[in-house]
């Protein structure tokens, strides 16, 4: 065994761990009748991602690279994320809590032991560099996220805490402007990138500017006190059309305090925080602020050479900052703090041309739709992306606080319908050159 394929099977294993230390927490941090409750229709019950990570994680590595017998065949359907819709999954025969407990820890130790024992070079493109691994540790935290979006839709006392993010040395505001030329964007070289991140081709993209920071909750306060919800000049026509079938007043969670804005944040109501990025608008939302503010929501080539692009080589990097996974000092991932940080408040993880908090904080609509990269090629199913292609969904980058550093990087693509705003979601405007 290569010195490398054991520093793999270690880094597999501190991120599954570090997984699962999430997703106890979330799950030890109520009781038996809030697990299995449906806090919202938008959300499966808790209990049902629990154990449906389990599920995953027994399908693809203890079936699939493990090659070994199943643990639980006949539940394989029920948390089968295509065969039942969030709002019915709480009517299903589910795992009761300690029975999903039971399940996950013995799949676990399964996995561990597959890990202990695959061999990650015998030609199989599933397990070359640990890809299967590295979906699953991805797929679980993205399932953490998910479970941080029910709790904040939980209604009742606070059960999760977590220290205030940074505050911002300086702060930061303004737009830059990305020169025209070609890019490289997308990846044929990270390992655990996923299918729709593939492959690396070049686009040329026009000059544009981008702002420095995502729009922050005074900027947003201010479309607000300008009437912008009763101004259908801003909206786009289905925008329009939604937030007036939705009723939509203000980002989830606001409401009105004396003459400014508090939300409710985890079970908290306080005062918005000015200089911290708005966090829970819809796609419609975001696009209406950036034509109120004469701007637009950017695409998701402009977002993506504004986070990867090297000006002083013309490469494409990992990550806003360089190669290096993110630390603590370079953006607010993996929920150690429960809201976004200030604009400016890690200069650490700038990208060269000065923009900042592309990773972290907040998820940041783009205005693309799904679509595959040219030679698209599904792996390892369709249902990973493919499906979700087309008009429907309208693409999200960057990661939230919510976010692990496992689950994100500079080509890493999210989407949803553009109605959501239930997931940690921001954005930053643009403009043409
Ligand atoms: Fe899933």
């Amino acid at each position: 065994m290569t010195i490398e394929t054991e520093r793999l099977r270690d880094r597999v294993a501190a991120d599954l761990l570090r997984a699962r230390d999430r997703t106890a927490l979330l799950t030890e941090a109520v009781d038996d009748g809030d697990l299995i409750r449906q806090h919202s229709p938008l959300m499966s019950p808790l209990v049902w991602d629990l154990a449906h990570v389990g599920s995953q994680e027994e399908l693809w590595l203890v079936r699939d690279v493990g090659g070994r017998d199943p643990v639980r065949p006949d539940i394989d359907e029920l948390y089968d994320a295509f065969k039942h819709a969030r709002a019915d999954r709480p009517d299903l025969p589910l795992l009761t809590p300690s029975e999903a407990r039971r399940y996950v820890a013995q799949v676990r130790d399964k996995a561990l032991d597959v890990l202990d024992h695959a061999r990650l070079d015998d030609g199989r493109r599933l397990v070359a560099d640990g890809f299967a691994f590295g979906m699953i540790v991805q797929h679980e935290q993205q399932h953490d996220e998910t479970m941080l979006a029910t709790h904040q839709l939980r209604a009742g006392a606070p059960v999760l805490t977590a220290p205030p993010p940074p505050t911002a040395p300086t702060p930061v505001n303004g737009e830059v402007l990305v020169p025209g030329g070609p890019f490289t964007m997308g990846t044929d070289t990270e390992p655990w990138a996923l299918d729709n991140e593939r492959s690396s081709h070049q686009v040329f993209v026009p000059a544009f500017h981008i702002d420095r920071a995502a729009v922050t909750n005074a900027q947003y306060a201010a479309f607000l006190d300008a009437g912008g919800y009763d101004d259908p000049r801003w909206w786009s026509p289905a925008g329009w059309d939604h937030r007036q079938a939705a009723g939509l007043t203000a980002p989830a969670h606001w409401q009105r305090d004396g003459d400014g804005w508090a939300a409710t944040v985890f079970g908290r109501t306080a005062r918005v925080v000015p200089e911290e990025p708005v966090v829970h608008v819809c796609f419609w939302e975001a696009e209406a602020y950036a034509k109120w503010a004469g701007k637009r929501l950017p695409t998701e080539p402009e977002w993506e050479k504004a986070a990867r692009w090297d000006p002083a080589t013309g490469r494409s990097r990992r990550f806003p900052w360089g190669d290096d996974p993110p630390t603590a000092r370079h953006a607010n991932l993996g929920q150690r703090h429960l809201r976004p940080a200030a604009a400016g408040a890690f200069p650490e993880g700038a990208s060269p041309l000065g923009v900042h908090q592309l990773i972290g904080d907040v998820w940041e609509w783009v205005a693309s739709d799904f679509a595959g990269y040219p030679g698209f090629a599904a792996f390892p199913y369709r249902e990973y992306s493919e499906v979700f292609f087309g008009p429907d969904y309208k693409m999200l980058r960057g990661g939230s606080f919510g976010t692990d550093s496992a689950a994100v990087r500079g080509t890493f693509r999210n989407w949803d319908y553009p109605i959501r705003r239930q997931i940690f979601s921001g954005f930053r405007c643009a403009r043409d050159a």
